[in-house]
């Protein structure tokens, strides 16, 4: 009898757990073409590394819960960067703290010592947070370790002679970004410290030497520095240009964290950026602690971007369960020109394409019912003075609208579905847009709890998360109908 009942228990359980596998990433507002985690809690992506034709993607994750936490870096492999493989959490905190944000690069030359010259070292480097000593109100709880992987990042050990750069004794220290500078043949590392990026330099990523600041009056200073990167482009006429990415919580433009940048000149010691300005990544509130790829072989030379698409003014309290909070598309940066100088554009990487086919094509005059609700709609229009205005709608009377005139680009989620969940998300987003031609493109992408708004294939990028109680399926032009030149919709692709 005892026997049938284990049997009776094993058979329902091995059920139900099949049950839990088949239901994953089919739950309402389940991201279908961007990242995720299987369950639980995310935040900013991590360790960003390319090798041997596998983009590896590690991330702020604590797989207790659904809200932050103790911090783990979750991890998942792609060789495309739209599908990808979920792997075993790779970083697990210990007596040092939690394992908070980091990067991660191939020490090809093996300068660390912790591989060898035929196996180099994947090394990430990240912050320790010792929550112990934070919550004792004790200065100094941040400082920077690395673990390394001998196995294309599938098992890690953690540096015996941890923490690899001490704190000296300063409030915020972390978020540590690493590039190797060819020039001076030395590591460089962009750290987060309050209100400025420190630069920190190195010969073997084991030994740290202070270089300078950066921040002092420039960007927005309207919340803390969070998540640095510091990278080399090349413009169109061959000169070196490093970018800076500062990401800043809060007093993003629409609200909350949002990440801005600065384009500028960097001698192997110090940053100097061409000038002041604030720049923004993007205008929407969903894309925060973006940073990119290391390591992209010199044959493809893109740099890529991903950011974390949630905001913190509300990241916690996201109407979603078994998971919560995912990744924005992953964005390629290319430098241009406009009025104010060098500027970045990004757009979604090429890969995407693969995932799309032609769906059907949008009428001026008329509402068109979709049939997919996985789509990029791709528009051509004139702006003329009375601006374009196109609505997404459901059949329960929720919709998000995207208004474009010469100065402004304005989208609409107050009614976008559910927003009750926080009084900071159903707000009119803004973006200044300067008209410099009478034609505009406009690339929208929808997935089931965001949209990602391209205009003029990236100058100006809005990201923002929506979670309708059915997707939105009916796309309708308010304005602007008879300056519609082309209007297609591509359905895409699930991932999963
Ligand atoms: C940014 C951030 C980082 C930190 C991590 C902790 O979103 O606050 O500065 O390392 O998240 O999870």
């Amino acid at each position: 009898m005892r026997l049938f009942s284990i049997i009776i228990l094993f058979a329902v359980l091995s059920a139900c757990n099949h049950q839990v596998v088949e239901n994953r990433f089919n739950e309402k507002h389940r991201p279908q073409f961007h990242f995720s985690p299987p369950s639980q809690w995310t935040n900013d992506p991590n360790g960003m590394v390319y090798l041997d034709g596998e983009y590896h993607l590690f991330y702020q994750h604590y797989p207790d819960s659904n809200v932050w936490g103790p911090m783990h870096w979750g991890h998942a492999i792609s060789t495309d960067l739209i599908h990808w493989e979920h792997l075993p959490i790779a970083i697990y905190p210990d007596s040092l703290g939690w394992i908070f944000s980091g990067s991660a690069v191939i020490d090809h030359n093996n300068t660390s010592g912790l591989g060898s010259e035929k196996n180099p070292p994947m090394v990430a480097i990240y912050t320790y947070h010792n929550h112990v000593m934070h919550d004792a109100g004790q200065n100094g709880f941040q400082y920077q370790g690395i673990a390394y992987s001998l196995d294309k990042g599938r098992t890690w050990a953690k540096y015996e002679k941890n923490p690899v750069l001490p704190n000296p004794g300063l409030w915020d220290f972390r978020d540590p970004k690493v590039v190797w500078h060819e020039a001076s043949q030395r590591w460089i590392m962009a750290l987060a410290i309050t209100d400025h990026v420190g630069i920190y330099s190195s010969k073997d990523l084991l030994s740290w030497e202070y270089e300078s600041d950066f921040g002092e009056g420039a960007g927005s200073h309207n919340g803390v520095w969070e998540c640095p990167d510091l990278f080399p482009l090349t413009d169109d006429e061959g000169n070196e240009i490093w970018g800076l990415l500062v990401s800043v919580n809060a007093g993003g433009p629409n609200g909350g964290s949002a990440t801005q940048y600065f384009l500028g000149e960097f001698d192997g010691e110090t940053y100097t950026s061409f000038d002041t300005l604030t720049r923004w990544i993007d205008y929407g509130c969903d894309n925060y602690a973006g940073v990119t790829y290391s390591d992209i072989p010199a044959e493809d030379g893109r740099r890529i971007f991903i950011g974390w698409m949630s905001n913190w003014d509300y990241a916690n309290q996201v109407p979603t369960e078994v998971w919560r909070n995912a990744m924005t598309l992953p964005r390629t940066l290319t430098l241009t020109k406009n009025e104010n100088g060098y500027i970045f554009h990004n757009k979604p990487v090429d890969e995407l394409k693969k995932s799309e086919a032609y769906a059907q094509s949008i009428e001026a005059e008329e509402a068109i019912e979709l049939n997919d609700s996985l789509y990029h709609i791709q528009l051509e229009i004139e702006l003329e003075e009375e601006g374009f205005l196109l609505e997404l709608s459901n059949a329960s009377n929720e919709n998000v609208t995207f208004e474009l005139n010469d100065t402004l680009f304005l989208f609409d989620r107050t009614n976008s579905g559910i927003t009750d969940f926080s009084e900071k998300f159903d707000k009119l987003h803004t973006a200044p847009y300067s008209k410099n031609s009478e034609n505009v493109k406009m690339d929208i992408y929808v997935d089931l709890s965001s949209i990602e708004v391209f205009i003029n294939d990236g100058e100006l990028v809005l990201t923002d998360l929506v979670f309708p109680t059915t997707p939105y399926q009916k796309v309708s032009i308010i304005k602007g109908q008879k300056h519609l030149k082309k209007g297609d919709v591509y359905s895409i692709q699930t991932i999963w």
